[in-house]
């Protein structure tokens, strides 16, 4: 049965921050549409050069939310975000980390070749940020008792997906992050997990090369096919919401089955045919 427009009320009364949204493709965008269709209310956040590129405005005036610039890897402007977030409403209920990008991966430096300023560039905004993003929040007592945290991630951070490179070291340290704090939040009720979404067409997503062939690879394998970002922010709302108080530190593929998978037919077939061979027929 499809979502009713109006949605279930999954999180009234709730308030959050979402960092990440770029423009529509963006999953954080999408993630606030659907939390906006479940009743939450939320601040809006993007580093400040995205003013000049990207589309958060439309975002904010369309539903109606505030947005509090800042660099996910500047301690200070995270400070400054969270006191201006709990000065006007109090604690936050819940918190999306959106953010990712692979400078090396951007500018095509092999792994073997890295330019390991932009590596450590890379590792702060795509992971460290949800370090420095936490302890912000912490330390503006910012983050509500019982409240939720969800970063998105990739199964490049189990899995060796060449063209992934850097990000999928960033990915594995982000996901090691989500279980580090699970435990230290743990005892005021705040769940943190990350989710592992499908390759979706995003501005992040398509500035990797080879992402065209990654995307239909995983559409191959799938059994349901790639999860697109109106489902991911659907699964993320669940995490968000009080029905998932159970679950944290956990690390959750949101990929139509990807994950379980080793080979499908229709790789098989596709393979076969692009060798221009028939032994598919056997396997
Ligand atoms: P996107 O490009 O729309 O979002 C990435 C966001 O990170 C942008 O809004 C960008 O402005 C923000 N960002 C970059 N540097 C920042 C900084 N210093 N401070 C604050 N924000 C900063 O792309 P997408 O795909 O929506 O990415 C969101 C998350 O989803 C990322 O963590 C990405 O790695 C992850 N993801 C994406 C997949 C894909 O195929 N698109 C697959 C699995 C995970």
């Amino acid at each position: 049965m499809p979502i009713p427009s109006d949605g279930h009320g999954l999180l009234a009364g709730k308030h959050g921050v979402i960092f990440g949204a770029l423009d529509e493709r963006s999953l954080a965008w999408q993630i606030a549409e659907a939390c906006q269709r479940e009743d939450a209310t939320f601040v809006l956040s993007n580093a400040p050069v995205t003013r000049r590129f990207g589309s958060l405005e439309g975002l904010a005036e369309k539903t109606g939310s505030p947005i509090i610039y800042a660099d996910a890897t500047n301690d200070g402007e995270l400070d400054a975000l969270f006191d201006e977030v709990t000065s006007e409403r109090g604690p936050v209920d819940f918190v999306v980390h959106s953010i990712g990008m692979g400078v090396n991966v951007r500018k095509d430096r092999p792994y073997e070749d890295l330019n390991h300023d932009w590596y450590l560039k890379t590792l702060d905004i795509s992971a460290a940020s949800l370090h420095r993003i936490v302890q912000a929040g912490l330390k503006q007592d910012a983050l509500a008792d019982g409240g939720s945290i969800v970063a998105l991630s990739y199964i490049g951070a189990q899995r060796i997906f060449s063209k992934y490179s850097e990000m999928g070291d960033a990915k594995a340290l982000l996901e090691s992050i989500v279980r580090a704090f699970g435990y230290r939040l743990g005892k005021r009720g705040i769940r943190i997990n990350s989710v592992s979404q499908s390759p979706t067409r995003t501005s992040a997503g398509s500035g990797i090369t080879g992402f065209d062939a990654m995307f239909d690879f995983a559409e191959m394998l799938a059994p349901l096919g790639n999860a697109d970002a109106a489902s991911c922010a659907d699964f993320v709302v669940t995490l968000l919401s009080d029905y998932t108080r159970m679950v944290t530190m956990q690390n959750l593929y949101h990929d139509g089955g990807f994950s379980t998978m080793g080979v499908s037919d229709h790789l098989v077939e596709t393979l076969f045919g692009a060798l221009g061979g028939d032994k598919g027929k056997d396997v």
